[in-house]
């Protein structure tokens, strides 16, 4: 459903980037800016900027940057529009609906305050000891604590066709929300509806902003008859290839570490939070592209940690191949024969197994290798052969030359072959892989859009002219651009930038500032980091730069001066490698020709701008 723009601009003008930032980061007063550790890489050192002046931030470290809303849609991993919603959310700002899409997300909020509702009333019978005694007694002797099944609001479903619908109606939820949020179903003669879920340890699966999606229900006691999980089915909410189970309580640990743990089940995911390691589980299903672009934006790593079985190794293999084509870093730990990582950490305690996680990760080539191995090494050599193969087609996902090589280098010593022949099985795989990529690209290409770009290629000098335009406004833009020729900037950015100045000024006037801070001027993603990368303090241009009044009403005399150095050193730039190729045209033409003359002159009249460059003759006010 889309925001109306002015909502966009209210959200955008209220949002008070220092006390967002300062939910997720640790910062600390710089001058007119906040410094903390980056938030999305990791570094022992503070390189991200927050400048409440500009309502922008900026790492130095990873390049990342940008306003509130790109850093809540960084952050929680937000698509622009929930992000708007997020803020707005925080912000007690109401988002004005069109009636259709009003009946749309009213429609779906009613599910999700059902699956809410749910989750609650299952809390209440695991803690009402009339029903939730045995329960109780069940997880405790798991060894979970009261922390833990809290942290995760753990509940429990009686043993009743209709505890649930019952208690929905006396809170006015409608049975077809029980429906949606499939919560019941539908009696056989289809007069009616019953509780999906009875008799069942209840684990809420939560989407990575926390909201209730689905449930895992286990049975009490192992029934041979029964299935040992219930799992909610797809809804309009709840889409398993797309959530992973315990992932909002441990995305701040992922984005700390850089990595996170994969395990299989729900019941792995609480005992590893309560020995403090973070970890994340699909729910019922294999691992998704999707899952893996989500657990991308926290941790550059995927940690493998799946039960020590033949379905854990099967479906290890899986998930290798599937995080590696999603750009992540995968590695696999393994476990004594029989265990999962629930029974292990019981056994072992935290420490144990933290030490165990330390020396038991290898990276997946290693693992690959040795799972690779029988007794009799590889058996055949056709069983080697396949084994080459697919390693060929997992170094083939890569897309960092140097890790590729490494890769390269790594497997060919393993399974000893030539560098040459692993690198020509991967070029091989390559375009196999290639023809069959399927529509799961968009993925990457959507985080690759967001990757911090480099202005390194712009000079200071201009970069100062164009933050004096931005910090100036009005009278500054037609001071510079009245004394500079358009393609004295550089081509790219900064000339989409002077576009994107001089259309503003032409719309907003003397108010061109103040629609840039707004959102008002309709940059482009680049452009917008190019405005993030000139305004942050990196380039404050004098002491107390920061803190003056955005508005200047007349052009001061200290700042036209910084001006007129930087366009002169612009100027000066341009007009020295102009001179530079001129004196190499003309030492090629032939002594005495017509050609040589004229270039002579050129390059005498070239030399006699430099010099007025140089004097300062140029600048008009
Ligand atoms: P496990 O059988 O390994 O369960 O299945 P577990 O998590 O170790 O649970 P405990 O320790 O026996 O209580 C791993 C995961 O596979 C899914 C669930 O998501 C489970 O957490 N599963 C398993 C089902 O969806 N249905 C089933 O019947 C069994
Ligand atoms: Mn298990």
């Amino acid at each position: 459903m889309r925001i109306p723009r002015n909502v966009v601009e209210r959200v955008r003008d209220t949002s008070d980037i220092l006390s967002i930032v300062q939910d997720y980061v640790r910062l600390k007063k710089a001058g007119s800016n906040y410094l903390g550790l980056c938030p999305f890489h990791r570094e022992k050192t503070p390189s991200f900027n927050v400048s409440p002046a500009n309502g922008f931030f900026k790492c130095f470290g990873c390049g990342k940057g940008g306003d509130t809303i790109t850093f809540v849609m960084e952050i929680e991993r937000l698509e622009f529009v929930d992000a708007i919603r997020w803020l707005a959310d925080r912000a007690g700002i109401e988002i004005p609906k069109t009636e259709e899409g009003k009946k749309a997300y009213d429609k779906r909020e009613s599910v999700y305050e059902a699956l809410r509702f749910a989750s609650e009333y299952y809390v209440g019978k695991l803690n009402d000891p009339a029903s939730g005694a045995q329960a109780r007694e069940y997880l405790l002797g798991r060894a979970l604590t009261e922390k833990t099944i809290s942290r995760f609001s753990v509940g429990y479903a009686p043993d009743s066709w209709d505890g649930l619908i019952k208690a929905a109606e006396k809170a006015h939820i409608k049975l077809e929300t029980l429906k949606k949020a499939g919560l019941v179903i539908e009696r056989q003669d289809g007069k009616g509806y019953y509780d999906r879920f009875r008799e069942r340890i209840m684990f809420p699966i939560q989407s990575h902003v926390g909201k209730f999606v689905g449930f895992g229900g286990r049975l009490l006691a192992d029934n041979p008859k029964a299935p040992k999980y219930l799992n909610s089915p797809e809804t309009e909410v709840y889409h398993k290839s797309t959530v992973l189970y315990g992932l909002f309580q441990s995305k701040r640990m992922a984005r700390q570490e850089a990595s996170i743990l994969l395990v299989e089940g729900y019941t792995d995911v609480l005992a590893l939070d309560q020995a403090g390691i973070g970890s994340a589980a699909c729910c019922g299903t294999a691992l998704t592209l999707q899952q893996v672009g989500l657990l991308g934006r926290y941790a550059k790593e995927i940690r493998l940690l799946y039960d020590a079985d033949r379905a854990g190794a099967a479906a290890t293999e899986r998930a290798i191949d599937v995080v590696l084509q999603g750009g992540v870093a995968a590695s696999v730990v393994s476990l004594p024969e029989g265990e999962d990582p629930d029974s292990f950490v019981r056994e072992k305690g935290a420490d144990a197994f933290r030490l165990h996680l330390k020396t038991a990760t290898k990276d997946w080539v290693d693992a690959f290798f040795l799972a690779s191995l029988s007794d009799n090494g590889f058996g055949t050599l056709h069983k080697k052969r396949q084994a080459i193969s697919k390693v060929a087609q997992r170094i083939a996902y890569m897309k960092d030359d140097i890790l590729r090589k490494m890769y390269v280098q790594k497997a060919s010593q393993l399974f000893a072959i030539s560098e040459r022949d692993m690198a020509y099985e991967i070029t091989r795989q390559a375009s196999s892989n290639q023809a069959q990529q399927q529509p799961s690209q968009t993925l990457r290409e959507e985080n690759a859009s967001a990757a911090p770009v480099n202005f390194d290629a712009i000079s200071e000098s201009e970069k100062t002219l164009l933050q004096l335009m931005l910090e100036e406004g009005a009278p500054m833009i037609k001071y510079i651009l009245g004394n500079m020729a358009y393609d004295e900037f550089q081509e790219g950015p900064s000339q989409r930038l002077v576009d994107l100045l001089i259309e503003t000024h032409e719309a907003h006037g003397d108010e061109v500032q103040s629609a840039f801070r707004s959102g008002k001027a309709n940059a482009d993603e680049i452009t917008q980091q190019l405005i993030v990368d000139i305004l942050m303090p990196r380039h404050e241009i004098s002491k107390g730069w920061g803190a003056k009044k955005i508005n200047v009403p007349r052009l001061n005399e200290k700042s036209k001066r910084i001006a007129e150095d930087c366009m002169m050193r612009v100027k000066g730039a341009v007009v020295k490698r102009e001179i530079q190729r001129v004196r190499h045209e003309m030492m090629n033409a032939p002594e005495g020709s017509e050609d040589r003359g004229r270039l002579q002159k050129k390059y005498l009249n070239q030399k006699r701008y430099l010099l007025r460059i140089n004097n300062r003759k140029l600048f008009e006010d």
